[in-house]
């Protein structure tokens, strides 16, 4: 079979090109042809621009993760440039700004797609993380809703008890969504292993970007910038910390890790379920 490698390179992939995406991009991107994708084309602009100037050989693709074609055709693109040796999903909407639907379509829908469309083309020594949220840590669901979340098919997902329970509600939209992610790739992880591959997801705590911006300005009493102080952190995490996390994921030093959650959240889930005082 003739290699489809046409510079020995090996590619990267980063799906949103926001605060994480772009740090994650700057971190595994050296020496690599880095791909980003994203739905806003000055976003994507802006960042494939600045990287361009700092000598990554580093390529756009407009992409909407919520349109499963829209994902296929950027990891056709991805395999048809070289050698995939990691993808990392951190395009998703927030809580604070987007409504549950856009959520559930985003967040869990467009997880599911790169999860789905990546194995496909997925070689061995490929990993996938999924930028998931410590959210998905305090999602409280039943084993059967679990189950359901972790392996219907794409277009069941909308229509699952879990989902349509959730209603208008943007946080619980949020919080089950974030929840799914890592029980898709839990389940996701047989196949990509008997490719050779790896999928794991990582769950950032509250990490400084344009997203947690706009949800500590929707959070007018100060109770996310207070729980920092009370659970010990004491700050918001930095991009570059999560990108940390993801390099080891998508390294050579977890080759037997997958199909798990690292939490990167200073500590703050276990607050919560542990010491947090609830009226
Ligand atoms: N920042 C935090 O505190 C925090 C905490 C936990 C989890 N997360 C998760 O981390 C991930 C990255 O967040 P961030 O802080 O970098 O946010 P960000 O807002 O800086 O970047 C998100 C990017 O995703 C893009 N995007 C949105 N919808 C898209 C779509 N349909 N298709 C393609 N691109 C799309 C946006 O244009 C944006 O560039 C998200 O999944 C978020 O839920 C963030």
């Amino acid at each position: 079979m003739q290699d489809r490698t046409y510079d020995g390179r090996d590619v990267v992939v980063v799906t949103g090109a926001g605060g994480m995406g772009s740090a994650i991009a700057r971190r595994l991107g050296s020496g690599r042809t880095l791909i980003l994708a994203d739905a806003s084309p000055e976003q994507l602009d802006r960042v494939v621009d600045a990287m361009s100037a700092e000598g990554y050989a580093v390529r756009g693709v407009l992409t909407d993760v919520s349109d499963r074609a829209s994902v296929e055709k950027l990891a056709d693109i991805a395999s048809g440039e070289g050698r995939l040796t990691a993808v990392v999903h951190t395009a998703g909407v927030a809580a604070a700004t987007a409504s549950a639907r856009k959520i559930f379509e985003v967040d869990l829908l467009g997880t599911v797609y790169v999860i789905d469309a990546f194995e496909k083309v997925a070689v061995r020594g490929t990993s996938l993380v999924c930028v998931s949220s410590m959210a998905g840590h305090y999602a409280s669901l039943s084993r059967e809703d679990e189950a359901a979340l972790a392996t219907a098919p794409p277009e069941e997902l909308l229509g699952l008890a879990a989902v349509t329970a959730v209603g208008d509600d943007s946080t619980s939209a949020y919080i089950v969504a974030k929840r799914a992610n890592h029980v898709r790739v839990q389940a996701a992880a047989l196949a990509w292993n008997q490719r050779g591959a790896r999928v794991n997801t990582v769950s950032p705590g509250v990490i400084s970007t344009a997203m947690s911006k706009a949800e500590a300005d929707s959070d007018s009493n100060g109770h996310m910038l207070r729980m920092l102080e009370e659970c010990g952190a004491g700050r918001m995490g930095t991009p570059g910390e999560i990108a940390d996390a993801v390099a080891f994921l998508a390294g050579p030093q977890s080759l037997y890790i997958t199909g798990t959650d690292l939490l990167v959240d200073g500590g703050q889930a276990g607050w919560i379920h542990w010491h947090m005082k609830r009226e």
